[in-house]
């Protein structure tokens, strides 16, 4: 197997033989010079845990794009927000987000959410044909992220769009001059609006995470405008697309799984653990990157300093060492093992509660008003051709 399989539209349909053929292969498996590839549960969870292995962002932008292109908008603005981080940074900043974070009451956050779906699904009224995708799944966490912020939802295509060319600059393959140049916009646009709107909340505080931000404090430490701005940009980005991708993705599970639909739709407790298990099953976030700080020997390969590990959290969530039968989707698995779909460790997502939260409003409010809800055509699915995210474009269903 060659690692240029990875982007060949078999694996977009389908990335999980592959990850088998990968498990089987080894435990870490070299893929080019100080590069190597793990899908095992065990060494991910480690790795993911490991004070050792962390984020170099922009060394990792340098080599991709040479080190002027460190300098750019775009990567600049990535390399501030707390996903890039390493401690102390990172805990300092993880602790005064988490603290703004919590501070929304879960009431306050299900009425957010309620509202929000609810809109959606007045939108989408009595048709009998439309898109999951870009009806509901794709405009519900903007928009609720807009919420959380307190910023115009009517922004909300706007920002979700720039907040997607943000994304592209995350994938393995990098981008070409004209996607470097639509990120770069991106990162401005977003940028110059956030930093109106800090302006605007500085003058008059309210009751949302911006405000919040701007007041947070521990020890005396605040967060500084720059940071307040990438990482309001980045709630937008990591809370987008995955959450999107994810109630696509678990519909069409369950699509694929007419007996669980089923089961799900007698006794909507099972709810909850439908959810982490198609979270498992087929997640949205398929890998992430680390790198070694200091040389590490885990699972009995040496990794210098400064070797880069893909860990296809995808594939790990299928390792039938840590979950028996793994390609079964079943809603009664034992979840004494917690799947590593929201990764990990101290970059562990810091929207997990939102996230859990959002899929259980849409997921129920959906079969619920739709009871008779039927996919169009299962077979012609538009996976996005990316290695990070998993979902697809479009997913048109019948409402009865
Ligand atoms: C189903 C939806 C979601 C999935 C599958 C998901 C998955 C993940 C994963 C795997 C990570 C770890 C990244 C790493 O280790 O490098 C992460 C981090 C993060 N997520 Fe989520 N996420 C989701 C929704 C959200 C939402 C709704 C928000 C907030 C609005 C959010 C905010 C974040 C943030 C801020 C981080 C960075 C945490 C850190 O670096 O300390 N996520 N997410």
């Amino acid at each position: 197997m060659q690692f240029s399989d990875f982007s060949s539209p078999a694996f977009f349909a389908n990335p999980y033989p592959f990850y088998e053929k990968i498990r089987a292969a080894g435990a870490i498996l070299p893929v080019g010079p100080k590069a190597f590839v793990t899908g095992r549960f065990e060494i991910i969870d480690a790795l993911l845990r490991d004070p050792r292995m962390g984020k170099t962002y922009l060394q990792s932008v340098a080599a991709r794009y040479g080190e002027a292109a460190t300098a750019q908008p775009v990567f600049q603005s990535l390399s501030r927000t707390l996903l890039m981080m390493n401690p102390p940074a990172h805990t300092r900043l993880r602790a005064l987000l988490m603290k703004t974070f919590n501070a929304r009451g879960i009431e306050k956050l299900t009425s957010i959410v309620e509202a929000t779906t609810h809109e959606l699904l007045e939108s989408v009224g009595s048709r009998a044909e439309f898109d999951l995708v870009s009806d509901y799944a794709f405009p519900l966490p903007v928009r609720i992220i807009c919420r959380l912020l307190d910023v115009p939802v009517a922004d909300a295509t706007a920002l979700g769009g720039a907040a997607s060319q943000l994304v592209a600059a995350f994938d393995l393959a990098p981008l070409d001059q004209n996607g470097l140049h639509a990120a770069d916009e991106a990162a401005l646009t977003l940028e110059r609006y956030f930093h109106g709107v800090i302006e605007q909340r500085r003058a008059q505080p309210g009751d949302d995470l911006i405000s919040a931000m701007l007041s947070v404090e521990d020890e005396g430490v605040r967060l500084t405008d720059e940071e307040v701005v990438s990482n309001a940009v980045l709630l937008f980005i990591a809370g987008h697309e995955t959450t999107s991708n994810m109630i696509g993705n678990m519909m069409i599970a369950l699509f694929r799984h007419p007996q669980q639909m089923e089961a799900l739709k007698q006794d909507p407790k099972l709810l909850p653990q439908a959810i982490a298990e198609c979270m498992r099953y087929d997640g949205a976030v398929q890998m992430l990157v680390r790198t070694a700080l200091e040389d590490i020997s885990p699972g009995e390969v040496s990794l210098a300093r400064g070797s880069l590990v893909f860990m296809l959290i995808g594939s790990a969530n299928r390792d039938p060492s840590a979950f028996p039968s793994p390609d079964t989707l079943d809603f009664a698995r034992n979840a004494s093992t917690p799947s590593v779909a929201f990764g990990a460790g101290i970059h562990y997502c810091l929207g997990a509660r939102l996230a859990a939260l959002e899929l259980d409003v849409a997921m129920r409010s959906l079969l619920a008003r739709f009871p008779a809800i039927r996919p169009v055509d299962l077979d012609g699915l538009a996976w996005h051709r990316r290695n990070n995210l998993r979902g697809v474009t479009s997913l048109r269903v019948y409402t009865r």
